[in-house]
């Protein structure tokens, strides 16, 4: 099922342009098994029946990964159409149990709402104030009451730049300031992603849950 959310902007021909010029799998992000993301969704007690998103999910293999081990009802949300044109052609037939929904993070709404967000190395890029407080207020107005949000982003020790685009780099305190007071944090968890060229990047993966009233 294809969709198109409202409320693009300049920033998506950027992406697009750049899951135009290569192939997935030679881009800095791709992973052929995205096992940091699926140990910390199976970690997470969420079960096979509930609702996923995979925000900014692009061209990873990971809704893949998800139909492959049970999961019934998952979401990719991406500015590319490209990029997602490339993961669905790699799933073939079995593209069509997901959604794929093209569209801005920032301004996405539906009348759905997800038990489980997942991020890998997108919210780094909400680089102002402005975005991070319309991607959070996304997140708030799709995550179920009880759903956890999985976000990995480059930690202090990553890199600066991707894709030419300026990143933020977040350690649990850093990314705590900018959840709080709707999420807290859960867990976290460090690890070194391998570049198809060989290079190395840190980065930091958190789940959060929504602040309880005390
Ligand atoms: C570095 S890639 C990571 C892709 C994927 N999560 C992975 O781990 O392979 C960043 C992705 O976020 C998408 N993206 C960036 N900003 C976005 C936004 N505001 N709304 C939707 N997608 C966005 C890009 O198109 C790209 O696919």
């Amino acid at each position: 099922m294809n969709m198109i959310a409202p409320g693009e902007d300049g920033a998506r021909s950027h992406w697009e342009s750049i899951y135009n010029a290569s192939s997935c799998e030679r881009l800095s992000w791709y992973q052929e098994n995205p096992e940091d993301s699926l140990r910390l969704i199976q970690e997470s007690g969420v079960l096979p029946d509930a609702a996923v998103i995979d925000a900014g999910g692009g061209a990873s293999s990971l809704a893949s990964c998800l139909l492959t081990l049970g999961f019934q009802d998952v979401s990719v949300l991406d500015f590319s159409e490209e990029a997602m044109a490339q993961a669905r052609k790699r799933m073939d037939t079995r593209a069509e149990q997901v959604s794929w929904i093209r569209g801005d993070i920032r301004s996405f709404r539906t009348d759905r709402s997800f038990m489980l967000w997942h991020d890998r190395a997108v919210f780094h890029f909400m680089a102002g104030e402005e975005d991070r407080r319309r991607y959070l207020d996304t997140l708030d107005a799709c995550l179920d009451p009880d759903g956890l949000a999985i976000i990995g982003t480059f930690a202090l020790t990553g890199p600066s730049k991707c894709s030419r685009l300026n990143v933020e780099q977040y350690d649990a305190e850093r990314i705590a300031g900018v959840f709080a007071p709707r999420f807290e944090i859960l867990s976290t968890m460090g690890s070194t992603h391998h570049t198809p060229s060989g290079a190395s990047q840190d980065f930091m993966f958190f789940t959060f849950r929504r602040k309880r009233k005390s």
